[in-house]
């Protein structure tokens, strides 16, 4: 057991699923497999200070950009509980845990899944100072299977530019119980690929993704969608290695309209788009046919839209976004980001 008092810094991004993983079963076990983009400038930093005591038990404070916070303690206290039986350790200190996110407050852009990287990226920090025998594979295994007892997505924060969480039969490796780096030939289309989040609702959902996930459970198109995330997931390795940005758009685009056309058709049912959702899809289906300029969107479990693009194109779409798509945006905001590879120790 340390003794000392010491602090952590790691930064971790949010990711953004090409294959949408919607549906869960007990202990954050995911009802199919699913593929993301690791982001870059979307992120949480996260510092931990641990301090030894004598009684043990769970105890924590918590800051918000250095000031307490008690609206996030029933999240973290729920995530030190699920974690506490894979690291007994965490009961003999006493930590305070000082986050901050790199993306405008409240903005709608997810925080869970970079939050709960960062977080675990500490803890696995922590862990290393009290064991010697394991490698570093098993520390990012590790960090990415404690990422997901917090929020399942953010397993796919931890480590790589592209991810897979889920077991599935077409990534060797793949597991359910972690994420792990998408390791088969990539085309250079896809390097550096980016990403402009379009802030389109910065509202409280009306459906958490919790509740999201359940309604999965006798949903009447249930087993094909699971079925089909793995048939993605295969098709989309084989367009990595060959470029094809057609096939890339159809099946994003399309993972992305299946998962709210899920929500739409789950008992009850909702709806997670606006108005202006519909509009900016339909400008870039437009813009897409006028100019064959390879732009697509997807959507995460809200109104925000993500705009995908290769590197090659990023002045004609930013044009386009600045110029149209920006009119649809909450105070005309929007994020530029890109593909980056995890979470770092700052
Ligand atoms: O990690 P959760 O429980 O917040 O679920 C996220 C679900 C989606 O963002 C809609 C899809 C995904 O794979 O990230």
């Amino acid at each position: 057991k340390l003794t000392h008092k010491k602090t952590f810094t790691f930064s971790a991004p949010s990711n953004i699923a090409l294959v949408k993983y919607w549906g869960k079963k007990d202990n954050q076990i995911p009802a199919n497999p699913s593929l993301s983009f690791t982001l870059s400038n979307c992120k949480t930093i996260t510092s931990l200070t641990f301090t030894a005591k004598e009684t043990k038990g769970i105890s924590f404070d918590l800051l918000f950009e250095g000031q307490p916070k008690e609206s996030f303690r029933p999240k973290i206290q729920k995530y030190f509980e699920r974690i506490l039986p894979y690291c007994p350790y965490i009961e003999d200190y006493h930590f305070t845990i000082d986050t901050q996110n790199t993306f405008p407050h409240s903005s709608g852009i997810a925080s869970s899944a970079s939050g709960m990287a960062a977080i675990s990226a500490n803890i696995i920090a922590l862990e290393k100072e009290l064991v010697s025998d394991k490698d570093e594979n098993y520390f990012l295994q590790k960090a990415s299977f404690l990422a997901r007892l917090g929020s399942g997505s953010a397993c796919r924060s931890i480590k790589g530019e592209m991810v897979v969480w889920g077991k599935t039969e077409s990534i060797a490796n793949s597991s359910d119980a972690y994420g792990i780096e998408f390791d088969y030939e990539v085309h250079p289309n896809f390097k550096n690929y980016q990403d402009s989040i379009l802030l389109v609702d910065k509202g409280e959902k009306q459906v958490s993704s919790t509740v999201g996930h359940e309604l999965m459970f006798g949903h009447p198109f249930a087993e094909q969608r699971f079925a089909q995330a793995h048939e993605n997931i295969a098709k989309l390795k084989a367009i990595f290695a060959s470029g094809d940005l057609t096939e890339f758009i159809k099946i994003v685009e399309s993972e992305a309209l299946t998962l709210h056309a899920m929500m739409m058709t789950s008992m009850p049912y909702f709806i997670l788009m606006k108005p202006n959702t519909l509009e900016i899809i339909n400008a870039i289906w437009k813009f897409r046919n006028e100019t064959q300029v390879p732009v697509c969107f997807t959507l995460d479990a809200g109104a925000n839209v993500h705009v995908l693009y290769p590197e090659s194109v990023k002045t004609q779409v930013l044009d386009f976004i600045a110029n149209e798509l920006s009119q649809y945006c909450q105070n005309n905001q929007y994020i530029n980001d890109f593909v980056g590879n995890g979470v770092e120790d700052l």
